[in-house]
């Protein structure tokens, strides 16, 4: 049995991050992935392949929507989605092939097959060619998490889809119902959306992406109704039918009335869950718990300390970057290093067109709070640069203590949000006040203009440009 300072269950960004920090570190590492290819959801299924169809969607909206006012004449646009799978699938393999190299080049051994605890330092691999045992010293869970959905509404991946299936449809929805107005439904409801499909999302809660930013949250919906997103709130789907060749999603309304929503697909979006089949975790007397996640504390170890958890599979956000940071935080833990994750500021985007950033707390958490707070808010339309781009929806808005002008929330809708909103992060990180950004020097013209005259806005309401 070969013998490892570190065993790695599974190749997201958790998983391959954490070999890669482990290794680095000076550590003999395996890691097990019970698919042929390397990378997890956010690789194969998820944050890659999504941005990948949502790039290519962007570029035939812009040919049919703005090219004619930007003085480009073209004949005869067509979608033609069996290409755009295909350049997804391609923009798949070479970030997967990537991941592979990475494990070579850090002499990180990789096992494919799926890995369960035999006992607490043994881990069975069992795979195409059969089983074997690896001995780790430490054990790292990075098994991530899979759809969601609830009664009435299982996915049979035909009609009935969840985004893995979405991410490889042969033809173009005529109309998309999406269950759930979260971060899935929207970014997958984009794509079809300018593809020319009709999209209808039936959402159980009052307002689309419940947890963000109250502002924000209204001025997106109304952005995405202007697209043509059709909303049905507070909707509770009762059931979903697959008829052969359409779907019906019977719901009730705020009136507690029957109404019945008929499309092609359904695209089943309510979530994710910590997905842990197959660990065989009563092996070590490890319990999931009642939402299916590994408990973990501080310093992310179960209550067998040698055996650590990561990512999806644990609390808090599902989120790439996320998984990534614990990664990161657990092989530098294992190295007797005193890492820190400050998770207030993971920030968290909507890859939508304009995008969809935010960082720190929301103005309703902090009211909620009791702290005296001050806003200030900017409006993209009001930049040259945005002029000149022709994308002129959206906002920026920044939260900052009244008292001591620290900045606590950055939220914002605007061309390139996610990655404006690194400097906010950055910002925040070192405890920077409004007025501290007002005093950096921006480049014009920028979207990034936007974030100082909101800061200037906070700081005695001074934004010039407005
Ligand atoms: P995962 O990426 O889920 O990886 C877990 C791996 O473990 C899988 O490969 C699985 O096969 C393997 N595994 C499970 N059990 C076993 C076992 N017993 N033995 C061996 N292997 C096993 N996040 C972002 O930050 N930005 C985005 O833009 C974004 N877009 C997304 C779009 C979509 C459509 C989806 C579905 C998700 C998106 N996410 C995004 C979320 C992101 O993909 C996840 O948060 C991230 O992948 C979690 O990483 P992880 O390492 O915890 O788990
Ligand atoms: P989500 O949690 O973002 O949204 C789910 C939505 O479904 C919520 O609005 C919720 O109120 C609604 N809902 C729940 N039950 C319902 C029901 N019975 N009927 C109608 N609506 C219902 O989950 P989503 O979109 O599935 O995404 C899963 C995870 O993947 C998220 O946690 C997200 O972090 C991650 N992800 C991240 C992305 C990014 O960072 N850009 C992109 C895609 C996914």
């Amino acid at each position: 049995m070969k013998n490892y300072d570190v065993v790695i269950i599974g190749s997201g960004p958790g998983g391959y991050v954490s070999a890669i920090r482990c290794a680095q570190l000076g550590f003999t590492v395996a890691i097990i992935e019970k698919y042929n290819t390397l990378g997890g959801t956010c690789l194969n299924v998820g944050c890659i392949p999504s941005k990948a169809l949502l790039d290519s969607s962007e570029h035939f909206h812009n040919a049919t929507h703005t090219f004619s006012e930007h003085g480009i004449e073209v004949k005869e646009v067509k979608a033609n989605i069996t290409q755009m799978i295909k350049r997804k699938d391609d923009v798949v393999s070479q970030t997967c092939d990537g991941v592979k190299y990475l494990m070579d080049k850090n002499k990180i051994d990789v096992h494919q097959g799926i890995g369960s605890f035999k006992d607490q330092h043994t881990i069975t691999i069992t795979g195409e060619n059969g089983s074997a045992e690896i001995f780790g010293k430490h054990i790292i869970i990075a098994t991530g998490s899979k759809p969601n959905f609830f009664p009435g509404m299982e996915p049979d991946k035909k009609r009935i889809i969840t985004s893995t299936e979405a991410l490889k449809l042969s033809e173009i929805p005529k109309k998309l119902l999406v269950i759930g107005a979260g971060v899935i439904g929207l970014e997958l409801g984009s794509v079809y959306k300018r593809l020319g499909t009709e999209v209808e999302v039936i959402e159980f809660a009052p307002t689309l992406l419940p947890t963000m930013d109250g502002t924000i949250s209204k001025e997106f919906t109304k952005i995405l109704k202007k697209d043509g997103f059709k909303f049905h709130m507070e909707h509770r789907v009762q059931g979903v039918v697959n008829k052969g060749k359409s779907v019906v999603v019977t719901a009730l309304n705020k009136k507690n009335e029957k109404v019945e929503i008929e499309g092609d697909y359904c695209l089943v979006a309510v979530g994710r869950k910590a997905y842990t089949a197959g660990l065989a975790l009563e092996n070590v007397g490890l319990i999931a718990n009642q939402r299916g996640q590994i408990e973990v504390n501080e310093h992310l170890q179960t209550s067998i300390p040698h055996i650590y958890a990561i990512g999806d599979v644990v609390r808090g956000a599902m989120l790439a970057h996320k998984a990534e940071e614990e990664g990161v935080f657990v092989a530098e833990t294992i190295a007797g290093q005193k890492p820190h994750i400050n998770y207030n500021l993971i920030p968290g985007v909507v890859y939508t067109w304009p995008e969809v950033a935010n960082v720190g707390k929301t103005e309703e958490e902090l009211t909620a709070a009791g702290i005296e707070i001050k806003v200030g808010s900017f409006p993209i339309k009001a930049l040259g640069r945005a002029r000149a781009s022709m994308d002129t929806a959206g906002l920026v808005k920044i939260i900052a203590d009244k008292n001591t002008d620290e900045i606590l929330g950055v939220h914002m809708i605007a061309p390139r949000a996610a990655d404006l909103i690194m400097e906010a992060v950055t910002a925040m990180e070192f405890r920077a006040s409004a007025e501290d950004l007002v005093r950096i020097c921006h480049p014009h013209p920028t979207y990034s203009e936007a974030i100082k005259e909101a800061a200037m806005a906070a700081t005695d309401a001074r934004a010039m440009h407005i």
